[in-house]
């Protein structure tokens, strides 16, 4: 940080970046020449289906589209994401209640804390998880609670880990599946478990979905609102930043408890605007015409992680495959941390990954590599990785 602001606490309670050594270590690489090839970054490398930016070109020439636009979204768009909810999962959602298209998912997903959460009161959250939800509990004066995520166990909450944690101060609970950084999947029976769990100690019960769409073989998506209902004190959000390869667009939704989805609503109207309105129209075209899209891209980021995983195990490094998402989640060589193992690649390959700490202290032990790029360029990092002198 530049500048001799005085932030808040709660700024400032916030862990630190533990990625800035990684940062520096890449500039510096790069400064002096060398091709980085960055697995760090969870940002899909296709483009978005060829209708969906015609509809935002055309929709960008209509008069009147430069106005704020209502917090809550054109009814078309919430319609339109609730029509794709029933098809893709069987719920019925009431669209003016029990749908909240957001600036993206992580908007939601900060904006959620806020909404929720009193000060002290305490959040449980996955360890490795996505940083935000820590973020998001200190911001909001929370006190993040976290419970580890064991690969023994497929990176599922463990009943018995969760008990020792929740207390009477609990007020939510985190869970994410497909999972990042493990790229592990919950199915119906599993998501039953953790929404009893989270129902018999009163808790809100938080599902980032943001990966429901990229998984592979015959599986289907799932839904909490398939184990739990909408009506049970529950959110979950979803993003076509990655099953549409959207990220910069900021297109997300909430759905669930129209209580809790009356809360985070109540939140964006007194904070921010809504959806940029040619925006919204793509994403109803997104969400009504791009069903053969879906499947491309989720073939394309299939093919590129079996083809990418099936090389590392020839080449001796024992890594699961992933059913989702477009990480591998590797478990480390003998003889090194995941900082230190993710500093040799940079220097000794030019490959940057995220060292598994990164995302918590169960982490460690792993560095999730990010595919979101071409097949060409992932040889590339396998030709790199074979001269490399380990022992996988
Ligand atoms: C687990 C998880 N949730 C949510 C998001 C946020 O996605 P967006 O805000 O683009 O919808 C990300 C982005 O990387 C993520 O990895």
């Amino acid at each position: 940080m530049t500048g001799g602001a005085r932030v808040s606490k709660r700024l400032r309670m916030i862990p630190p970046y533990l990625f800035a050594e990684i940062d520096r270590m890449k500039n510096e690489a790069e400064r002096s020449g060398a091709d980085v090839i960055d697995l760090g970054v969870g940002d899909p490398d296709l483009g978005p289906p060829q209708a969906v930016v015609d509809s935002l070109v055309n929709n960008a020439r209509r008069e009147g589209t430069h106005h704020y636009s209502s917090y809550a979204g054109l009814p078309e768009l919430r319609s339109s994401f609730a029509g794709w909810f029933k098809r893709r999962y069987g719920v019925t959602l009431d669209p003016d209640r029990e749908v909240l298209p957001l600036l993206g998912s992580k908007e939601g997903i900060g904006h959620t804390f806020l909404a929720l959460l009193d000060e002290g009161q305490e959040v449980l959250i996955p360890d490795p998880g996505y940083p935000v939800y820590t973020s998001g509990a200190v911001l909001a004066g929370g006190v993040p609670r976290y419970y580890p995520l064991r690969a023994e166990r497929g990176f599922l909450p463990e009943q018995e880990e969760l008990k020792l944690l929740v207390s009477r101060a609990t007020a939510m609970m985190w869970i994410n599946y497909p999972s990042n950084p493990t790229a592990s999947l919950a199915d119906v029976h599993d998501l039953e478990r953790i929404a009893g769990f989270a129902a018999d100690n009163d808790l809100v019960l938080c599902h980032d979905a943001a990966y429901a769409e990229i998984i592979f073989g015959d599986r289907s998506p799932v839904s909490l609102l398939q184990a739990s209902g909408p009506g049970s004190n529950c959110i979950e959000f979803h993003s076509l930043s990655k099953t549409f390869c959207m990220p910069g667009w900021r297109v997300g939704f909430a759905v669930g408890d129209s209580g809790v989805i009356g809360a985070l609503a109540r939140v964006k109207t007194n904070l921010d605007s809504g959806i940029f309105m040619p925006v919204q129209d793509a994403a109803v075209t997104a969400l009504t015409e791009c069903e053969a899209d879906i499947k491309i891209i989720r073939s394309i980021f299939e093919s590129r992680i079996t083809r990418f995983v099936e090389a590392l195990r020839n080449m001796g490094w024992k890594v699961p495959l992933p059913g989702g998402t477009f990480y591998v989640w590797a478990p480390l060589p003998a003889g090194y941390d995941s900082m230190g193992f993710a500093a040799m690649l940079l220097q000794d390959a030019g490959i940057l990954v995220t060292p598994g700490v990164g995302f918590g202290r169960h982490g460690e032990g792993f560095v999730r590599m990010s595919l979101t790029m071409p097949e060409e360029r992932l040889d590339e990092v396998l030709e790199r990785l074979r001269n490399l002198e380990v022992e996988w």
